[in-house]
């Protein structure tokens, strides 16, 4: 016979009058296999129709369904309830705004995030669509495809003691963008403009480097590395003598 699970579940609508965060408290009979994507649908289904949270993919590709588990910012379609204790706490993640219940806006953020970064090639070149692709080594390719895994659900960010206390700072998700042009050799903004961009305390001088970003990231990114290729560019940059 499966466990029974006791889902202790915060709830607050912001939008309806006299709300007022609370714990709501479900229970649900285990199932082989039991996902808290699929638990959060059951407890809708059969006890709190007007409960909202955040899935797409179901697959740890779309991003959206990051939340705190058990404390831990996480992709609820990648938890098995089976690896988690029979009560499981579920919070909407900090540092986003909260849209209701466990849901919570990473897109706004996201996209000035990419706004502020200029998250494009800035070249000068004219492109041409009949050009043979330019080549590029693998290694750099494989850097830049790395960075590119980011799926911008925000757990990172959910888990960064700096983030809570500095609502500007760009946090991994934001160096790792960085780190992904730093690296491209397409991307023709120079020491100094870089040195801008990443070296505030809302950008690598603000983080603490303890890494809690990279214990949460679901898609492994190798962040100690893109954090570690900044702070040498940047200390690069400050050697040379920034003008
Ligand atoms: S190392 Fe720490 S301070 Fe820096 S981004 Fe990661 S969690 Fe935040
Ligand atoms: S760096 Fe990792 S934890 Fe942060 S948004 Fe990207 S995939 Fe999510
Ligand atoms: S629903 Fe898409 S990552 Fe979880």
């Amino acid at each position: 016979m499966g466990r029974t699970l006791t889902f202790k579940i915060f709830r607050y609508n912001p939008t309806k009058d006299n709300d007022q965060p609370h714990i709501e408290s479900y229970e649900l009979e285990e199932t082989p296999r039991l996902n808290i994507f699929t638990a959060l649908n059951f407890i809708r289904e059969q006890q709190a129709p007007d409960l909202m949270f955040d899935f797409v993919c179901r697959a740890g590709i779309c991003g959206s369904c990051g939340m705190m588990i058990n404390g831990r910012p996480t992709l609820g379609c990648r938890t098995l309830t089976s690896d988690l204790p029979t009560t499981i706490e579920l919070f909407p993640m900090p540092f986003f705004k909260l849209l209701g219940d466990l849901s919570v806006d990473t897109g706004v953020w996201f996209r000035q995030l990419g706004e502020q970064l200029e998250s494009w090639i800035h070249t000068d070149k004219e492109f041409d669509p009949t050009a043979e692709e330019e080549r590029m080594d693998n290694a750099t390719a494989n850097k830049i495809y790395d960075a590119e895994r980011c799926i911008e659900c925000g757990c990172c960010l959910a888990g960064c003691a700096t983030a809570q206390v500095n609502p500007d700072f760009l946090g991994a998700a934001g160096l790792n963008r960085i780190g992904r042009f730093l690296v491209d050799p397409r991307d023709k903004r120079n020491d100094n403009e870089w040195f801008e961009l990443v070296s505030t305390d809302e950008g690598i001088f603000g983080c603490i480097g303890m890494m809690a970003c990279d214990d949460v990231c679901p898609k492994d990114l190798p962040l100690l590395e893109i954090f570690a290729y900044i702070r040498r560019k940047m200390s690069g940059t400050l050697l040379k003598g920034k003008t």
